[in-house]
């Protein structure tokens, strides 16, 4: 087996094995973990800057990825895209989100290294996670000029045949790709590493991120001076604790 066929036949099983064991595995072992541990606290703006070009840079890249590379060719056909087209978006609005998520990486990687609080704050996978999503920025940035010289989308269509190739078990999927420039060789390799190491780091929060975030349902220890529920069974199953103290304090109340 050469080199080509282990980094794109058999590599992409391994990095995604890792991905969904390693994060169903932390999810049950090590549940309180599972959260991007702010620094919110320490040097703010600089934050909410660097976070929003970040993050908003980095969504856009995430949702054009993945439409991108999995959407089925015959769905873009029976559209009337041309694969001319959907190139030249993926350089256009692809390059502007990349160059805005890699302008908010770099306000965030200098607050974490220049930031003495921040940096004593930062586990290595903190910082390793944000060196190594900058360089995967500069080399997927890298490819455009090489994409440019292939307007048509011939270029584009083996990687998605490649990416849908991988989750259809098709034989031989790395052929696809084996006679690619290097830059995108290169870039796809080390998104595959991102998906292997992704569980290990803070990247866990984008699973968790769009559900418990946004309506508030972390782990959250909060000690308010509103009154307890007057209902504690309702909180029974999650807090029992709670639940107990709370019906309690309604003995005590009814009693006096
Ligand atoms: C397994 C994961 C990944 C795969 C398979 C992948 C694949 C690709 C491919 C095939 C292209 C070229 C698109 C074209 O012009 O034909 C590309 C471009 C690009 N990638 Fe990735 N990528 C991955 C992860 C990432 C990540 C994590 C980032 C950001 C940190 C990223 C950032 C970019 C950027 C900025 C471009 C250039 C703009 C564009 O064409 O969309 N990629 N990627």
């Amino acid at each position: 087996m050469d080199a080509n066929q282990i980094l794109f036949g058999v590599y992409p099983y391994i990095a995604l094995s890792v991905l969904v064991i390693g994060s169903i595995v932390r999810f049950d072992r090590e549940p309180y973990t599972w959260r991007s541990g702010s620094s919110q606290l320490l040097r703010r703006r600089q934050l909410v800057l660097g976070s929003n070009l970040f993050h908003v840079g980095m969504l856009a890249i995430f949702g054009g990825h993945f439409v991108g590379l999995l959407t089925p060719v015959w769905v873009w056909d029976a559209l009337h895209v041309a694969h001319s087209a959907k190139q030249m978006l993926a350089m256009v609005a692809g390059g502007l989100a990349g160059l805005m998520a890699l302008a908010g990486g770099a306000l965030l990687l200098h607050r974490r290294l220049f930031d003495v609080r921040i940096r004593r704050n930062s586990s290595f996978g903190d910082t390793a996670i944000i060196i190594i999503l900058m360089a995967q920025l500069v080399l997927g940035l890298s490819t455009i000029p090489v994409s440019f010289q292939h307007r048509d989308g011939t270029e584009m269509l083996k990687f998605m045949n490649w990416a849908q190739g991988v989750f259809t078990f098709r034989p031989q999927v790395a052929d696809y790709v084996a006679d690619t420039q290097f830059v995108f060789k290169a870039h796809l390799t080390l998104g595959m590493t991102i998906l292997l190491v992704f569980p290990f780091t803070r990247l866990i929060h984008m699973l968790s991120a769009p559900v418990w975030y946004l309506n508030r349902r972390g782990w959250q220890l909060v000690r308010t001076k509103r009154a307890l529920p007057r209902k504690p069974e309702r909180l029974a199953p999650v807090y029992p604790a709670v639940a107990a103290a709370s019906a309690e304090a309604g003995r005590l109340e009814a009693a006096e």
